[in-house]
């Protein structure tokens, strides 16, 4: 089973619209000829019209919105706005938007349903803090985020979403994890996978990781056997990089 291999780019609240544009522009052009690596981009969602007519084979994906169809939810934008906008997937259970916005498992799962209700394609981010880390119980903790919020869905739903491993400790901090931690946490959540629904279907999800993943530890990161890509933050933020680590598998 060949899974695909994808690169995310995860642009937080950073740069303002020209910067934008030039970037997808630039990364556009640049990747032109990459066809084997799917390439997603999550700018501000404010951006998404503008970025929509430009992005050439680039996807472009929201980094939050609100699991309602619309109606008084000052401040939010639905999901069938952000497609109705050129959005084709969408970050869920980020732990930025876990921990500053107090998401709970409960609201990403319905964030997960609405997502898949509208075909919208899930990269549903997990990974413990740095206290579980220390204490060594990191497979419980991400295993219950992944049964809390994602495996409620249907044999063929599961199969819309792609898993992002990122564990806070090692988000902006330049302290990745080594390969030996990100091998053996993405091989026990492909196990889960496999555990919940089957092997042909764990052996065809995606995996991302995410945390500190720059142009030089991204080569060796990739050719873990259950690495299946990254999800980039501060790194996708700049053309060279970013490409440079598309240009790692
Ligand atoms: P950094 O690559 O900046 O560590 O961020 C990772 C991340 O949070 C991507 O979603």
């Amino acid at each position: 089973m060949i899974r695909k291999k994808i690169v995310a780019g995860n642009w937080k609240m950073n740069l303002q619209l020209n910067d934008a544009i030039q970037l997808v522009e630039d990364i556009a052009a640049e990747a032109k000829d990459i066809l084997d690596v799917e390439l997603l981009i999550f700018p501000p969602t404010l951006f998404l019209v503008e970025i929509d007519k430009i992005k050439s084979h680039l996807k472009v994906g929201v980094q939050n919105f609100y699991p309602k169809e619309s109606g008084a939810f000052t401040g939010e934008v639905s999901i069938s706005q952000i497609k109705n906008c050129g959005a084709t997937h969408a970050l869920i259970g980020h732990s930025e938007r876990r921990e500053i916005f107090q998401e709970s498992n409960e609201l990403i799962k319905l964030k997960v349903d609405s997502a898949i209700e509208h075909e919208i394609g899930v990269v549903f981010c997990c990974g413990e803090p740095l206290s579980i880390r220390e204490g060594n119980t990191q497979s419980l903790y991400v295993k219950q985020q992944l049964i809390d919020s994602l495996f409620h869905l249907s044999n063929s739903e599961i199969q819309k979403c792609i898993i992002a491993y990122e564990p806070i400790w090692a988000i902006g901090t330049g302290k990745t994890a080594t390969i030996e931690q990100a091998e053996e946490m993405h091989c026990a959540i492909r196990m889960w996978v496999a555990e919940c629904y089957n092997q042909e279907i764990a052996n065809s999800i995606s995996i991302l990781y995410g945390g500190s993943c720059n142009a030089s530890n991204a080569n060796e990161l990739f050719a873990c056997p259950n690495v299946d890509g990254g999800l980039i933050g501060g790194a996708s933020l700049k053309t060279e990089t970013f490409i440079s680590i598309v240009k790692s598998f």
